[in-house]
């Protein structure tokens, strides 16, 4: 599979983004604009911002919330594709984990009971997260290693995947999961307080002053870049063997934090040593990475952007903000 057929079927097709003003949301919205999809974008701007579409040739934005029951009532059976990216984020899940559970399960199912009506959905493709993982005791994770959920926010994407499988198991409904690991890279605000590591440290090292790390910064992630994401989530939405199947997708690639700054500090010609505070409760993982070889296996996906390669991408756009 490739880039030629992502551009012939999603030519035209009725697309729906949810979380579409977010990052990776609107990194997907301009990749499907230059696919001539047309593109409808709902976000509730919790996190999103209107800017990231800005000069992109959408069909509609619509304010509004994936909770809201009429809403999604009269809009999801319009759609051949739906993209469900609207979320709560790990920080706010953790403060609150009642707002979490309705916007990342109840919204989610909210989207799913009403596609039950569609005559025309080809796929809803549902984006997680690798927390549902935890600290898990074998390396690289695969897709069906156990669960060790350690936040509300890894029990609510948890849910929201369970709800798609269920969706597909009982109502046929073609659903797919992916399932994200740290992806960074351009449009990730660093003025957002919820934006990665990688953008906190880019940000720090530029304006000279040392990255804060939690811990001993030898803890590991699996860090992709975005435009591999995207990609990913485009073939998973197009591909006729993604239906009921869940994917890691990540780099296979074991990062320490230390090593991030090191490359970071490196691209920017900089030496900046970091501070080492305290551990953080959240995500508190000590390694993680993940194995891709049935998204490449089932897909012919593989991640384009080395470390490096994504960085300086990152770094270049980092410049221009
Ligand atoms: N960025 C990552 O590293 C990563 C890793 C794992 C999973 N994910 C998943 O990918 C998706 C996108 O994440 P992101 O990094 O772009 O985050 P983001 O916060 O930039 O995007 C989420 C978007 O959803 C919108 N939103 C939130 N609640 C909503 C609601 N109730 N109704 C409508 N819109 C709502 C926000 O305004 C925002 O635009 C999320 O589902 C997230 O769980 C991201």
């Amino acid at each position: 599979m490739n880039k030629q057929q992502l551009l012939t079927d999603y030519a035209g097709a009725e697309v729906l983004v949810t979380g579409g003003a977010g990052f990776v949301g609107s990194n997907l919205v301009k990749e499907l604009v230059k696919h001539n999809a047309h593109v409808t974008v709902l976000d509730d701007l919790f996190t999103g911002d209107l800017s990231n579409l800005k000069n992109l040739k959408i069909k509609k934005f619509i304010k509004g919330d994936v909770r809201d029951e009429a809403l999604m009532k009269k809009i999801v059976v319009n759609f051949d594709y739906i993209f469900h990216l609207a979320a709560r984020n790990i920080i706010v899940s953790t403060k609150n984990p009642l707002e979490d559970f309705a916007v990342n399960i109840g919204g989610t199912l909210n989207i799913l009971n009403n596609l039950k009506r569609s005559k025309r959905l080809q796929k809803f493709i549902y984006t997680s997260s690798v927390s549902i993982y935890g600290n898990t005791r074998y390396l690289p994770i695969n897709e069906d290693d156990s669960y060790n959920l350690l936040s509300p926010y890894a029990v609510s994407k948890l849910g929201g995947e369970n709800y798609a499988r269920v969706f597909y198991e009982n109502f046929d409904l073609p659903t797919v999961v992916v399932r994200y690991s740290n992806v960074y890279g351009i449009f990730q605000s660093t003025a957002n307080p919820y934006c990665g590591v990688v953008g906190k440290i880019i940000d720090r090292i530029h304006n000279d002053k040392r990255p804060v790390i939690h811990g001993d910064g030898e803890q590991t992630r699996d860090f992709t870049y975005i435009q591999d994401a995207v990609d990913a989530t485009l073939l998973a939405g197009i591909s006729d063997k993604s239906v009921g199947e869940v994917f890691n997708i990540g780099t296979g690639i074991e990062i320490s934090i230390n090593n991030l700054v090191k490359n970071i500090n490196e691209i920017m010609g900089k030496d900046i040593l970091p501070e080492y505070i305290d551990r953080r409760d959240i995500d508190n993982i000590r390694r993680r990475v993940l194995n891709i070889e049935k998204i490449r296996r089932v897909l012919r996906w593989s991640p384009q952007f080395t470390l490096r390669k994504g960085l300086s991408e990152t770094i270049e756009w980092y410049k221009t903000i």
